[in-house]
Order: C-alpha cells, then sequence, then structure tokens
C-alpha cells in the first residue's frame, strides 16, 4: 500500500498535539546529559582492523561457513548507549549489531530512549540501481517512487530508519564527482525528482512493518562548489540561493521529509554548519518546518579548518545556535555542550528544541513502539525477483541514445559484432559511486547481457585497454591495442563500451579532464582507422567531454552506471527490445572551459546569435573565441528509435492574471514505425523584469509512450504564480509581463508560443 502526498506529510511535518505531548513529558525527565545524547551521532564499530578481519575470514573457512565480517564495537559503546550518550547511528546495516545496540538503548539506558539507525542508501540498498543521476534521465517520477520503495523496503529489513536521500543538489558542474548522486542542473526537474524519492522513502507498509525517514541533502548549495572541487567554497546571491538550489529542498519538505542534512560548504563566507540564516531564518520562521538537521560527516569540527572556529568547543557552540540539531561523528557536542550550556553560552533552550525535532521523528516513526529489527526478514526482502524487474526497467528508461547516424541500431540478431573495451566484461563498476552493501555477483554484465541475443559463434570479445592506465587501474586488464584492431577484422559492427570507473565520480572524486579515461580514446583511434562503423556503450557518473568520439562513431548510447542489471538493460536496448527513452538531465560539455555549461543560462547584455557562434564570427558578444556557446548535447536532449512529431501548439488563455492557470496543449504523434517514449517538455522564458531571468526555465514535462502512428494531446497546466523568482526586495513575485513559452523535446528545440501576464 502506498501512502497519499498528505499522509506523508502529515507524518512526520504536523505537529500532531498526542506526539507533542509525548515529546514533552519525555523531554521533561532528560539531564541535560542526556539530551545532548540524543543530538550525537556515530558510527559504533572500532576502526577497521585488518587481523580481527583475517583471523575472523580464517575461522569462517575453517569452519566451511559463509563470511560476512562483522567489525567489533568501539570499546566504549555500550556504556555510552547504556548512559544515553547517543542518538543515533550512522552506515550500520547489519540487523543483529542493531538489535544488540538497540536492546541496552532500550533496555539498559535510564529512559529507554530508541536509537535512529540512519544510512547511505543512494540508489538501492542490495537491489543496487542506476546512478541518480542516471535515475532522473528516465524523467520519470513514478519510476522513482517505486525505486526508492524498493530501498527502503530492503534498508528497513536491515534495520535502518534514517535513508540519507535523496541528494537533491543542483549541479551544472560535471567536474564535481557529486553530480552523479542528484537529479542534474535543472531545480524544476530536481523538484519533481526529490517529492518522488521522499514519498517512495517514506511509505508505509513496508514488510518490517517500520518505517523510514527521508533526509534530503545537502542543504545547501553544495553543489556549486568553485571548480567543481568537492567541498570547495560556494559563493552565489541570495537570489541564486532561493530560485536555484532551494526549491528541490523546500519540494521535499512538502512532501514530508523528516529531516535534512546540511552540507559541508561555506556559503559567502559562512559555512552552512554554523549559518543561522540558512539554518534557522529560512527553514524555521520561513518554511515553519519542525524537522531534524543533521550535520554532514565531521563537518561541526570541520568549522575549525574553515577558519571559523578556533577549537571543538567553539565549533560546538556556533553549530547549535545557528540550528543545527544532530552532529554526525565528531564529538564537539558529546564533549562540551553541557559546559556551554553550564557557562551560559547556549540556552538550554536551544537545546531542548533540537532535542524535541529528535524524538518528534522517534516518536512519529513508531520507534518507541517497534524498536527492533525482525533479523530473519532480510534475506527474504532483499533481490526479490519484482525488485531486480524494476532495476532492469529503471536501468533502461535511463539510458540515454544521443546518436544513431544511419539507424545503425538497433542491431539486427544477426550482426556479427566485435565487443571492445575495458568495461563490456566488468561487474563492479556498473555498481556506480555510492552502493554501500553492494554485491558484485549480483550484477549482470554487457556481456553476459550481449548472449542473450547473440549466438556464441557471432561475436569476439577484447578489452583492449584498462579504464585507466594499467599502473593504477587494478583490473587485470592489459593494453592491446593491436589485439582489438585484429578482432575486428570480421566484424560488421563494433561494438565499444568505454567510459568511467565507478570511483572516477562520487564523493571527493572531482576531476578536471573529462574525456574517455586512460588510454581508451587512443583504442577507439585506432580502430576508427579500420573503417568498421562504430557504436558506442558509454559509461560514466558524469556528463564526459567527448566531441571526438561522438565525431567517430555512429551509435552512441549513455549507459550511465546502471546497477545490477546494466548488462541486460544495454543488451535489451541494442537490440531494440526496449526502445531508448532516457533524456539528459545536465547539458554535455564541449570542452572542459564551457563549464558551467547550462540551458537556464541569462541573456547577458550581449547575448549570442540564436545559432550558435563560431570562432572569431561574432565579435565583442559574450562568446568564446574557439568554442560555440552551446553545449555539445544540451539539457532534455536524447533519441528514440522512433520519431515523434510536435504540432498545433494551443494556449488556452494568452493573457492571465496572476491566480489563473496557463493551460498549454500540442499533439505529438509517433511517426516512426515502432512504439516509443517521448519525454514532452515545457519551457518558458520570462522577457522583462525587474532582474534577468533566465533564456528558458523547465516548467513541465511528461513522458508519453505512443504506439506507431498513434496521436496523442499533451496538456500543461502550470500555476501563473509558479512562474516567479525573487524581485529585488528578494521577495517571491511574479511580474506582470510578456513571456515566451516552448513545447519541445529537449531544452533548445520545440514549438514556440507566447502569452501575457497581467496586472491582478
Ligand atoms: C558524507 C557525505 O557528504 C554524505 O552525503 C553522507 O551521507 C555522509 N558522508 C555519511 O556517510
Amino acid at each position: 500500500m502506498t501512502t497519499t502526498l498528505q499522509e506523508t506529510v502529515a507524518y512526520y511535518n504536523n505537529l500532531d498535539p498526542e506526539t507533542e505531548k509525548r515529546v514533552d513529558a519525555l523531554l521533561a525527565q532528560m539531564t541535560l546529559v542526556e539530551k545532548i545524547g540524543q543530538l550525537v551521532q556515530l558510527n559504533p564499530f572500532a576502526p577497521f582492523d585488518p587481523d580481527d578481519y583475517e583471523a575472523k575470514k580464517r575461522e569462517a573457512e575453517e569452519a566451511g561457513a559463509p563470511f560476512e565480517y562483522e567489525p567489533r564495537l568501539r570499546d566504549d559503546m555500550e556504556d555510552l548507549l547504556r548512559g544515553g550518550r547517543i542518538g543515533s547511528f550512522l552506515n550500520v546495516m547489519t540487523p543483529k549489531v542493531i538489535n544488540h545496540c538497540q536492546r541496552i538503548a532500550v533496555e539498559e539506558s535510564r529512559l529507554g530512549i530508541p536509537l535512529l539507525v540512519g544510512a547511505d542508501v543512494i540508489h538501492g540498498y542490495r537491489t543496487i540501481f542506476p546512478i541518480p543521476l542516471a535515475e532522473a534521465s528516465t524523467w520519470n517520477p513514478d519510476l522513482l517512487e517505486r525505486a526508492s520503495r524498493v530501498a527502503a523496503e530492503e534498508a528497513s529489513a536491515a534495520g535502518v530508519d534514517w535513508i540519507f536521500a535523496p541528494m537533491v543538489d543542483v549541479s551544472r558542474d560535471p567536474r564535481w564527482g557529486r553530480i552523479a548522486e542528484g537529479a542534474g542542473e535543472d531545480p524544476f526537474l530536481g523538484m519533481a525528482m526529490a517529492r518522488a524519492r521522499v514519498r517512495g522513502f517514506q511509505t508505509t507498509g513496508l514488510t518490517s512493518g517500520r518505517n523510514v525517514a527521508a533526509c534530503p541533502k545537502h542543504y545547501v548549495g553544495y553543489g556549486a562548489a568553485e571548480g567543481g572541487r568537492d567541498y570547495n567554497t560556494v559563493d552565489f546571491s541570495e537570489r541564486t540561493l532561493r530560485d536555484v538550489y532551494l526549491p528541490p529542498f523546500k519540494a521535499a519538505f512538502e512532501s514530508g521529509a523528516g529531516a535534512v542534512m546540511s552540507s559541508f560548504n561555506e556559503l559567502g563566507g559562512l559555512p552552512v554548519t554554523a549559518n543561522p540564516s540558512i539554518l534557522r531564518t529560512i527553514l524555521r520562521d520561513e518554511w515553519q518546518w519542525p524537522g531534524v538537521v543533521l550535520s554532514d560527516y565531521d563537518a561541526v569540527r570541520e568549522l575549525i579548518p574553515h577558519g571559523v572556529a578556533a577549537n571543538l568547543r567553539e565549533a560546538a557552540r556556533l553549530s547549535i545556535l545557528a540550528g543545527l540539531d544532530i552532529e554526525m561523528v565528531s564529538t564537539a557536542y558529546h564533549d562540551h555542550l553541557a559546559d556551554l550550556v553550564t557557562a551560559g553560552e547556549v540556552p538550554e533552550a536551544l537545546v531542548d528544541e533540537a532535542v524535541r525535532r529528535v524524538l518528534r521523528l522517534k516518536f512519529r516513526l513508531g520507534l518507541f513502539e517497534r524498536p527492533y529489527t525482525d533479523e530473519s526478514l532480510h534475506d527474504a526482502v532483499i533481490l526479490q525477483p519484482a525488485f531486480r524487474e524494476l532495476a532492469l526497467e529503471t536501468a533502461r528508461e535511463s539510458m540515454v541514445l544521443l546518436q544513431n547516424e544511419d539507424n545503425i541500431l538497433p542491431l539486427s540478431p544477426d550482426v556479427r559484432l566485435t565487443v571492445i573495451g575495458p568495461l563490456a566484461d566488468n561487474r563492479a563498476d556498473m555498481l556506480g559511486c555510492w552502493s554501500l552493501h553492494n554485491h558484485p555477483e549480483d550484477v549482470e554484465t554487457v556481456l553476459e547481457g550481449l548472449s542473450a541475443y547473440l549466438p556464441g559463434d557471432t561475436w569476439s570479445y577484447q578489452p583492449g585497454c584498462p579504464i585507466r592506465d594499467d599502473r593504477t587501474d587494478g583490473s587485470g586488464i592489459e593494453t592491446d591495442i593491436p589485439a582489438a584492431v585484429a578482432a575486428t577484422r570480421e566484424a560488421d559492427v563494433v561494438l565499444l563500451v568505454l567510459g568511467e570507473s565507478a570511483d572516477m565520480s562520487g564523493e571527493s572524486h572531482s576531476r578536471t579532464t573529462l574525456g574517455l579515461p586512460g588510454r581508451q580514446q587512443e583504442l577507439v583511434d585506432a580502430i576508427a582507422e579500420t573503417g568498421k562503423p562504430m557504436v558506442c556503450v558509454l559509461m560514466s557518473g558524469r556528463p564526459l567531454v567527448i566531441p571526438r568520439l561522438a565525431a567517430q562513431v555512429k551509435g552512441l548510447l549513455v549507459a550511465w552506471h546502471a546497477g545490477i542489471r546494466a548488462g541486460r538493460a544495454v543488451a535489451d536496448l541494442l537490440f531494440g527490445a526496449a526502445n531508448p527513452s532516457g533524456r539528459l538531465t545536465a547539458s554535455w560539455p564541449r570542452s572542459e572551459g564551457q563549464i558551467p555549461v547550462y540551458y537556464a543560462h541569462k541573456s547577458t547584455g550581449r547575448p549570442a546569435a540564436e545559432s550558435g557562434t563560431r570562432q572569431f564570427a561574432e565579435a565583442f558578444k559574450s562568446v568564446y573565441m574557439d568554442e560555440p556557446n552551446s553545449p555539445l548535447f544540451p539539457f532534455g536532449y536524447g533519441l528514440s528509435y522512433t520519431t515523434f512529431t510536435y504540432a498545433n501548439l494551443q494556449i488556452a488563455e494568452s493573457m492571465l492574471g496572476p491566480d489563473d492557470t496557463l493551460r498549454v496543449s500540442v499533439t505529438i504523434t509517433n511517426s516512426g514505425d515502432r512504439a516509443g517514449a517521448e519525454v514532452v517538455q515545457l519551457y518558458v522564458r520570462d522577457l522583462v523584469a525587474c532582474v534577468t531571468r533566465p533564456v528558458r526555465e523547465l516548467k513541465g514535462f511528461q513522458k508519453i509512450w505512443l504506439q506507431p502512428g498513434e496521436q496523442r494531446t499533451v496538456s500543461f497546466e502550470v500555476p501563473v504564480r509558479d512562474l516567479g523568482f525573487s524581485g529585488l526586495d528578494m521577495q517571491y513575485t511574479v511580474e506582470p509581463g510578456d513571456f515566451k513559452l516552448w513545447v519541445g523535446p529537449n531544452a533548445v528545440d520545440g514549438l514556440e508560443g507566447a502569452f501575457r501576464v497581467c496586472e491582478a
């Protein structure tokens, strides 16, 4: 059973009087130390001990038992739990350990307050789905909701009650490795995906009988790190904050998210962890949001290297005063908060407020009634056939066909194929950058996927070279480009399976050059010499910079890191059992020097000509001398094996008041000969306003499936109040005036119309 949006909103973010009474009653009994305990989040394990690991492995081998390493608890953990000095865990997903610790918290601590177990379940727990950037490329929020529900099912059976996702950071910089974890460059799309994922995580009726809270992150601005370097400085205007970076968080809260994780970065000179205007003014005063604010990992201590706190005590004071509730991993609150309160530097009422929020979440999750996890469930719940099927559906819909010259795809089953590239026979990298509980043996490789379609004697495989250079790659693949070239001799088509390894994106994995890593481009150059037609399946955790590759291959399918069903999904698409329907959610630059390149840019006072710019062609315009302004592949772009035509754009009312709704419709026809899906996108431009506005902004999208020849009228309804922005006084405003709109297949093409917003 799926809960409605209203129910989840009510569940976590409404102050229901019964819960408030329970919170007050409990709070009244708590000592200061116990209160502070609720604000402490730690990993309960001792640092990894390789000797212990080896010894346990040997023991299991001698006993012929399967080996699953269980790390040791920290020596002080049980005492901390008994003393009520710890309120939550992170990244423990072992039901036995969780129950053991929970039993101490519930049965042996004075007040018996249950622990809250949080974990990173970013694109699946055991059923690993495509990375979130890929998931967003489905443009199918319903699918994401279902995928998130599967993640919640599995994680909840492992004892997790709090999922540190969705990551809703808008990012316009593919150098930043964490672009992989979000929905891409656009706030409107980000809002849709945030809502879907929160609904999915927070649905009720999970097999475990327990509930899960979502934790959108990283609040806020993290995706705008200077130079795309992780954890780096962020400095943008309040208007950009409000119009671009905040909306997906607001959408997540409106969908009922009961918590948020603050970000590592500074914003305009003040780290978010210690930033009261971000943590208090916006969240509490403006939005009246009652949820929990959790720091990021060690971020309170990091106020010291940021240079705003001289020591841990000061870091604790700044954070609690700013409005940070729970400290993750560092121990500033644990070590110093009691003293700060006693010394009168922090009002106890502030601590009470934070504790109240944590207790509220615990009550709402039902932890007091159901603190334990049924350990027998885990194995039955994970990796169910329906979950694997959904992972396949998501993987297929996430992949984006960028080129298909001469309709080289789909391949015919009697094609003679040579498969080349380090990622064709690879499991580990399909799992993407953020899956803690993955098992590579769950993954289907591309070669395995292909074998479902091709008889054994019609194809061959050569890796050609490792993903990175031979020394650091660790895959055991040795570069042998001549062998790869020789293998193509009999081929009708060469299928290249290339790209990044999973650990080239994600946290702390930013890159400055975004071409094919290692010697892969050299490999392609050598194959290109043979003149054989090439199709490339490109795997990555980000938009890559591939103008050379794109010019060499006829077919180009972006497959990202697509999870456990990656191989089957690739094969289904290559052979036409499924029709590509993914669309980019972040622009693919022509060169690193263009970054940031995104569709919703401003016009500038010297805009380039609409047709794009060329070297030296447009002097004294906002252009580069050596590169067009446009990306290689724009936001929203992606091909299908069929074609769609757009006609009959209708705007119901072209003069609208501020309380009206913009109603737009268009007729889409599947004009090809295969069934397929189109993502119909609605963009607007506010032509003149008191502040500059983007040249296009996404305001609606619908993914529709059409049979060959089928026609459908697609209608959009956009409330005029959603066409606003932060005005001169930084208040949200919708200004009267003229707008353009486009309905089309991406951020560049489409039918054009116009409407006007009039005074009230
Ligand atoms: C740091 C990451 O920024 C955050 O996304 C994650 O949830 C925490 N570590 C906990 O693992």
